[in-house]
């Protein structure tokens, strides 16, 4: 048998490896075991990386903070797996939030788990082994190899970086199976976790806590919203340096331009891009950015870049297209900025979550009032059993703002939406008047007109702090920043 002829192949999926050959999946050829096995020999081995993640305290901190609410009981904290996008591509991970949050842990597949022990509970951090030069995965599983997708941590190296303890995630089941303590798991990020533990009526309890652990932000945290609307006011710059570029060409420009900063500095953008123009700006999650761009519109742009530890910006600015507002849109602006203001003026710790909406909802009302359109007096139409002006303000004011742009969304009502503003509160001031085009009760001149102004608050010990101040908001000041910008000729990511 000379060596080019093909000896019989003897592997499959549920025997991957022979003598002379080895299982690389369906569809693709099998590989010579010589070359398996020149695959996977001669490779340095370097020491693992000593650094450590720069949340590490913070995140052992927190899991303290969640062991004393649940004392006696299993924890299991799941991240979630790779989700495909299409046949053998997968989108981009993002880690669970919670996991997250407790670990810094970025990567897929992973699960924490808190073990009760005599003062609190043991973490272990499970995570798949490595798929490097030691298995045959390293080059023939495109999904998880390192040749193909780069080198992640296992047990050794997440230990290190995370400073916890871990464990081979093939251990789990073993582990978890063997536990005489109740379990409560995050449900609906890994479905073989899901389905290895069963459910107990106290899971949406973890949930919950998790939640309402997040609302007051550690200094971290702040920080790390802080560099994250730093990094949102300069892709607004951009936008706006890049946008007689989108003129002609549309709303996709806008979008690209913004998220192209996103994703230089930091993860990605923290939700999909609102680049809304003309009359888009009345629909309220515009993320279809398909729309022209045209000289005498606004621009609606509500954006946020997620920086690499994962928390988001999320702002809103309502732009002129040529650079000066026209007299109506002008007018509305003017509106919905003094509710801002008033809205703003309301976030102090012990204010009703509620105080900004209220106060922000009464100058809208009085000034859709003074225009004519609202045909209720305002005291009136703010009646509970009226709420007329709401066909134009649409959506309330705030919401909680961190890892997620709708922040800690399974606290409960009383710790949240009815509940009191604490100092380490972020959240968002956004009141918006939308004029839909098609709306018989709005003059003409003010069809298709949408205004919304969005900024992210901290709430501090005695008032307020404005995170995303280095974007101007009135109308004069954006005027002078959008020609400042112009005359200045910097093209977009100064490129
Ligand atoms: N930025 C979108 C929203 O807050 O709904
Ligand atoms: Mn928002």
């Amino acid at each position: 048998m000379s060596e080019n002829t093909i000896p019989e192949v003897d592997v499959s999926a549920e025997n991957p490896i022979s003598d002379n050959w080895v299982w690389v999946g369906p569809h693709r050829p099998p590989s010579p075991r010589a070359l398996f096995d020149l695959m996977t020999s001669q490779w340095q081995v370097g020491e693992p990386d000593t650094a450590v993640h720069p949340a590490a305290t913070h995140s052992a901190r927190r899991r303290e903070a969640l062991s004393a609410l649940f004392p006696g009981q299993v924890l299991v904290i799941p991240t979630g797996n790779l989700k495909v996008r299409a046949n053998d591509t997968d989108y981009n991970f993002r880690a669970g939030t919670d996991f997250f949050y407790l670990t810094g842990c970025h990567e897929p597949d992973a699960v924490l788990v808190l073990t009760p022990n005599d003062t609190g509970h043991d973490a272990t951090l499970y995570v798949p082994e490595r798929r490097d030069h030691r298995t045959h995965e390293f080059y023939t599983d495109a999904r998880y190899g390192e040749l193909w997708v780069g080198p992640r941590r296992g047990t050794k190296e997440a230990s290190l970086y995370y400073k916890i303890a871990a464990a081979d995630i093939a251990m789990l089941k073993t582990n978890l199976e063997s536990s005489v303590a109740p379990i409560l798991t995050l449900r609906g990020y890994d479905t073989s976790v899901d389905t290895l533990v069963p459910a107990n009526e106290l899971d949406s309890k973890l949930e919950q806590e998790l939640s309402e652990l997040r609302l007051v932000k550690d200094a971290f945290e702040i920080e790390q919203l802080q560099a994250a609307v730093n990094y949102t006011v300069k892709g607004f710059e951009d936008v706006v340096r890049a946008l007689s570029v989108a003129v002609g060409r549309g709303e996709r420009v806008i979008e690209g331009i913004f998220n192209l900063r996103a994703r230089v500095e930091g993860n990605d953008v923290g939700y999909n891009t609102i680049a809304a123009s003309g009359s888009n700006a009345t629909i309220l999650h515009w993320m279809r950015n398909d729309g022209e761009v045209r000289m005498g519109d606004l621009l609606l742009l509500d954006a946020g870049v997620e920086c690499d530890n994962l928390y988001t910006a999320d702002v809103t600015r309502t732009l002129p297209i040529n650079g000066t507002f026209s007299p109506a849109q002008r007018n509305l602006y003017e509106i919905v900025l003094r509710a801002q203001e008033a809205g703003i003026a309301a976030v102090k710790p012990g204010a009703k979550f509620l105080d900004p909406n209220e106060a922000a909802m009464q100058v809208l009302a009085e000034g859709l009032y003074e225009l004519g359109i609202l045909k209720d007096a305002p005291e009136v139409s703010l009646r509970k059993d009226k709420q007329s002006y709401r066909r134009y303000t649409l959506h309330g004011v705030s919401h909680m703002l961190g890892l997620d742009v709708h922040d800690c969304a399974h606290a409960r009502d009383d710790q949240y939406y009815f509940g009191e503003l604490k100092e380490g509160f972020v959240l968002t001031v956004e009141p918006g008047i939308y004029f839909q085009p098609n709306d018989l009760t709005v003059p003409e001149e003010y069809r298709g007109i949408g205004v919304r102004i969005e900024d992210d608050i901290l709430v501090t010990a005695t008032g307020a702090k404005n995170l995303s101040a280095g974007l101007p908001r009135d109308p004069d000041e954006i005027e002078a920043w959008m020609k400042k910008l112009w005359a200045d000729g910097v093209p977009a990511l100064g490129l």
